[in-house]
């Protein structure tokens, strides 16, 4: 399987992805974790992203794609994958369309994390991520507002979306998403 996880920034994705993609034993793909990763051991690559993470702005389509392109042909992505926090521009989703069907390994399904912005800047001033002040925060809630959100519709139109309540507990939201996939697999069994 592959799903796409949208949300606002703190919504969950990471917390509940990482753990859905261990129980279907399918790859986690986080593009903010590779990014902050590269960023971490100085890389060309972190260099060049350094300021569009410290400032909360998203960072160039062309380098995100070039690091997904590559990621989701090693063999761990085989049986399938989580795509954490991407795509996050009309232009991302367009060209993962792009990508996944020449591949002949189209997506099955996108959820999106619904939840007021409000209630998440408690949460991310508490993880206390390098990201996670005031200024960035505002920064990377009006980057989804702007960029991110519009994908909404996108998947909707598609038939590829579902919207999952993430106010509740971390068990009671992976309830809703273990629900949410198992619909979507009896939907289209494996071959
Ligand atoms: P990224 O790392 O993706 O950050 P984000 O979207 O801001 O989201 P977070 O990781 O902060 O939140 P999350 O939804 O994963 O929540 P989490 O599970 O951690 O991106 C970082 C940066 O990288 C971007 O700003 C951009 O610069 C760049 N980037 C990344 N992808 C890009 C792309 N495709 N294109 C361009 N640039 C890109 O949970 C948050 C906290 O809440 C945790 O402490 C958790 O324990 C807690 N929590 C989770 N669920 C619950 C719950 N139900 N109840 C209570 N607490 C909870
Ligand atoms: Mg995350």
């Amino acid at each position: 399987m592959r799903i796409v996880f949208l949300g606002p920034p703190g919504a969950g994705k990471g917390t509940q992805s990482e753990r859905l993609a261990n129980q279907l034993g399918i790859a986690h793909l986080s593009t903010g974790e590779m990014l902050r990763g590269a960023y971490v051991r100085r890389t060309e690559l972190g260099l060049l992203v350094a300021d569009y993470l410290d400032n909360g702005q998203l960072a160039p389509d062309g380098v995100v794609l070039d690091i997904v392109a590559d990621r989701t042909l090693l063999p761990d992505c085989e049986p399938g994958c989580i795509f954490d926090g991407f795509p996050r521009t009309l232009f991302q989703a367009e060209s993962l369309d792009r990508l996944l069907t020449s591949r002949k390994t189209p997506l099955d399904l996108v959820i999106e994390l619904v939840i007021e912005q409000g209630a998440l800047l408690s949460r991310l001033l508490k993880r206390g991520r390098g990201d996670d002040n005031m200024a960035t925060i505002q920064q990377r809630m009006q980057s989804y507002d702007n960029e991110t959100a519009p994908l909404v519709k996108y998947y909707s139109r598609r038939g590829l979306l579902r919207s999952v309540d993430a106010r509740g507990s971390m068990e009671e939201v992976y309830a809703s998403l273990e629900s949410v996939v198992k619909e979507a697999q009896s939907a289209s069994p494996p071959l």
